[in-house]
């Protein structure tokens, strides 16, 4: 016992030792929080403590409106012409690029994903800012063809303040997603890591004010959902709220940005099907659906955690793909050959471990099931597979955000359908045929926001990102994400010389 006693005492001083010291960034400057209070971040894979950053309270969000608030009005900003902005977010780019190994290990350290996966998520950051910074210039507007001499102009304007409010799974792309289109727009924001993984943000800020943006037009407070969260959405200031999250958080947004009527757009996650078709390339089936519900751990919101199998292959397909999965190697997520890192916190290890227990009573296990005794330490979850599920199971129904596949059988296209939008979410689904004619009527019958055929997860900032139903509203990525942060403004200009001469 006083040898235990005596090692955990070690590797927590060995932690604090290598516990890095972070500010968070207001009005240009890294400050700490006004309270003193700080709180850790762990590394999921080694459990010790890597970092402490500064615990926003209700004062501090004040402060980072306050700071965004006197941007959007005065200063610099509002001067900025939209080539400026466009050109501070290409440098943006460009540093990221230049800091990539960097931030990957930093996301890597911080989130458990695997490091060749961290690698993807940086220069996907990189260039989300890089079409933002292009697109800063093509915001239109319009003259309208009013029936009268006069010029009607439809004019877009940055909506003003956005609170950014971002989840865990990809830290810094999601960041990149949230602050790239609002700086474009002319926004100012706040942006609100993930209280697990705030480090690639902070990072991040250090690369603002050498880009160039003037101080208060981005701020980056670090902090819990209800401290710092909950205060920033309710900000009589702010009049924009853009959130990914759980379900529960947005809903709970909603209700909050109610008594100023703030714009909201949420992106919310789901339970999105991913259906095998009896003619779909086989082998380009299993790889599809191991990489649609396992890949970042299934932490991915629009993981193709429902995987609905046409009958004829429904056996030969559960074999295969328990057979593959048992395979994928598991293990600390800075080794370049690891797949699956660990799951990002003990709050999402129990929950999701708490998930493997419910399958057990619902279903029948093909794989996995628990945590893989060859890890001694960290937050790692087997890849799971539970089949012969009923799409009214618990497993089938909610969102369990790890690597746990629940697999549904089922008999013809019309069933498919039936099942697959059977749902309270909407965020993706993903259709596997040779039958191009098949595969587009269910594209069309699916009530979902992204729908892949013969793929799963792809993303690019190119094109639109969000859901239908309670996976949120609102799109993120393309010119759908930059008009979230835009208003409209109707301009008349007379250009009759003569009086009104109604009276
Ligand atoms: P969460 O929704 O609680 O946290 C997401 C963000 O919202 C974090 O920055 C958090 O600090 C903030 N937040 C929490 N409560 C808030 C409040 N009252 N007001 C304002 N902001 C608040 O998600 P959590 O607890 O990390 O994960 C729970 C489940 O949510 C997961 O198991 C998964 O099902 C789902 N989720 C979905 C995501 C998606 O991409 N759609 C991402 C992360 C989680
Ligand atoms: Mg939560």
């Amino acid at each position: 016992m006083a040898s235990k006693a005596k090692a955990i005492a070690a590797k927590s001083a060995k932690s604090k030792a290598a516990a890095r010291k972070y500010k968070m960034y207001i009005n240009g400057e890294f400050v700490e929080a006004r309270s003193g209070k700080v709180f850790p971040v762990i590394n999921p894979s080694t459990e010790e403590v890597i970092a402490e950053v500064p615990e926003a309270d209700e004062n501090d969000v004040n402060r980072a409106v306050a700071a965004a608030k006197a941007a959007f009005n005065s200063g610099a900003w509002p001067q900025t012409t939209a080539q400026d902005r466009g050109r501070i977010l290409f440098r943006l780019a460009e540093r990221i690029r230049k800091e990539a190994a960097h931030l990957a290990d930093l996301e890597c350290r911080n989130s458990g994903k695997p490091i060749v996966e961290a690698e993807y998520d940086i220069a996907d950051a990189a260039t989300c800012f890089e079409y933002y910074g292009g697109m800063a210039t093509k915001v239109l507007g319009h003259v309208n063809p009013v029936p009268d001499n006069a010029l009607s102009l439809s004019l877009r304007e940055p909506i003003g303040i956005a609170a950014q409010i971002i989840p865990w799974n990809y830290p810094l792309l999601m960041a990149a997603w949230k602050l790239a289109p609002a700086i474009a727009a002319g926004c100012t924001c706040i942006l609100k890591p993930a209280e697990q993984t705030p480090l690639t943000a902070l990072e991040f800020a250090g690369y603002l004010t050498e880009a160039g943006l003037p101080p208060g037009v981005a701020n980056i407070i670090t902090g819990f959902g209800e401290g710092a969260g909950a205060p920033l959405v309710k900000h009589p200031d702010v009049n924009k709220v853009a959130f990914t999250g759980s379900g529960a958080v947005g809903k709970a947004i909603v209700k909050m940005a109610a008594d100023t009527l703030k714009r909201v757009t949420l992106e919310l996650g789901g339970k999105s099907p991913n259906i095998f078709f009896a003619d779909a390339d086989f082998e380009a089936a299993i790889d599809g659906a191991l990489f649609g519900v396992f890949i970042n751990q299934g932490e991915v919101c629009s993981a193709g955690s429902r995987i609905l199998v046409e009958k004829p292959i429904y056996s030969k397909f559960v074999d295969a793909m328990s057979a593959k999965a048992k395979k994928i190697r598991l293990g600390p997520p800075l080794e370049r050959e690891t797949k699956m890192g660990p799951l990002v916190s003990k709050e999402q290890f129990d929950r999701v471990s708490a998930y493997q227990e419910i399958g057990k009573k619902e279903a029948k296990l093909a794989a996995g099931g628990g945590r893989p005794s060859s890890m001694k330490h960290g937050y790692y979850v087997e890849p799971t597979i539970f089949y012969d599920v009923d799409n009214s199971a618990r497993i089938a129904r909610e969102e369990i955000f790890g690597p746990v596949a629940t697999v549904i059988p089922f008999t013809n296209e019309a069933d498919a359908i039936k099942i697959a939008n059977d749902t309270p979410y909407g965020l993706a689904a993903a259709v596997w045929s040779r039958d191009i004619f098949k595969a587009f009527r269910v594209v069309k019958a699916l009530r979902a926001g992204i729908v892949w055929v013969n793929h799963m997860q792809p993303t690019y900032v190119e094109a639109p990102w969000g859901g239908y139903k309670q996976s949120g509203f609102g799109r993120e990525l393309g010119p759908w994400g930059i008009e979230e942060y835009l208003e409209t403004k109707q301009v008349h200009i007379n250009l009759n010389e003569q009086p009104i001469g109604w009276y």
